[in-house]
């Protein structure tokens, strides 16, 4: 069986993740509120997802909310000292499943507070301080006064790194000047190609880009490119996103979400596909941003 462990590893600050990780949005229930339709379903995908070798897990006390942490807790508490769990604050849900922004200093506390209870944890190893996004992308804004209060909380040793979602390349400078910035995570996939600079300039400096919705999330990619490389390679269209991710640049790091252990199985085989140069090629136009 494919491990996730042959794309290798990186190094997010002190912890050392696979490549391939687990998007734990999915297992939350419908538009991600309230519990899932198959809790037993749920709790299979994350224990198939560290017995295939993954050991890094991206999350948010605001996916269900807290439903998605209690679960990852159940499923796998007490936790190896191998896996990480990286969460993300800055936001709250209504109790009509509405997403609202909570990123003052009281509400990012109580934030870090929940995702420690939710999991189980003492410490907190990757907070992303997580702005509101639209379809039109990330907003503009200062973020001094919430790396302020997330780098208290770290000096209290309630986080050991933290990163950036939802962020515009003039937010990652402005953020690296306020705190050690580990991971960026941002809307990135073949189609949707908009940070392809700041990965770049990412890499350079040792530091994770974390693509969320590497499948295109609530939307999955539909190219007729993709699906022509698909054949090519003998695999589903979906494992060559991943696979095009994985050879995009060495810094970015996998968490396709699902709820299905088939599904889970599958994208973790994309670490073992190389796609040819031809093949990368003919996916170029997928993605080309207008200029
Ligand atoms: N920072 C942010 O603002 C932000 C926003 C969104 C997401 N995220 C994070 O990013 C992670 C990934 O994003 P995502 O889960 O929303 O989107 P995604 O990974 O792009 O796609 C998930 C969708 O693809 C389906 N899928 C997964 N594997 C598949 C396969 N092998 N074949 C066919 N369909 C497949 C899933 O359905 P099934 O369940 O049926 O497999 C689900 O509908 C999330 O889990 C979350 O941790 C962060």
């Amino acid at each position: 069986m494919t491990k996730a462990t042959h794309a290798g590893v990186f190094q997010l600050g002190s912890r050392s993740v696979t490549r391939m990780g687990y998007g734990a949005m999915q297992l939350a229930g419908p538009q991600v509120f309230g519990p899932p339709r198959d809790h037993a379903g749920a709790l299979a995908v994350l224990r198939a997802a560290i017995e295939s070798g993954i050991n890094h897990i991206d999350t948010s006390d605001f996916y269900g909310p807290h439903i998605t942490n209690q679960i990852i807790r159940e499923a796998l508490h007490p936790y190896g000292d191998d896996l990480t769990i990286v969460t993300k604050v800055g936001a709250k849900r209504g109790s009509d499943g509405s997403w609202n922004v909570a990123n003052s200093a009281a509400e990012l506390e109580s934030a870090v507070h929940d995702n420690l209870r939710n999991l189980g944890l003492d410490v907190l190893d990757v907070v992303n301080l997580r702005l509101m996004f639209s379809t039109h992308g990330p907003a503009e804004g200062d973020l001094e006064p919430q790396l302020t209060a997330l780098a208290e909380l770290q000096a209290k040793g309630l986080i050991r790194h933290i990163g950036l979602s939802n962020v515009l390349p003039e937010q990652v400078v402005q953020g690296r000047s306020i705190t050690d910035i580990v991971c960026v995570q941002n809307m990135y996939n073949l189609a949707h190609r908009h940070d392809d600079a700041l990965i770049d300039s990412l890499a350079a400096d040792g530091i994770a880009y974390v693509p969320f919705f590497p499948l295109g999330g609530f939307s999955p990619l539909q190219a007729d490119a993709l699906n022509h490389a698909a054949e090519q390679c003998k695999a589903t269209p979906m494992q060559v996103a991943l696979a095009w991710l994985l050879q995009r640049s060495p810094n970015i790091l996998l968490i396709p979400g699902t709820s299905s252990v088939t599904h889970l199985q599958q994208n973790i085989a994309s670490v073992d596909l190389q796609l040819p140069a031809e093949l990368l090629a003919s996916l170029e136009g997928i993605g080309a941003v207008p200029a």
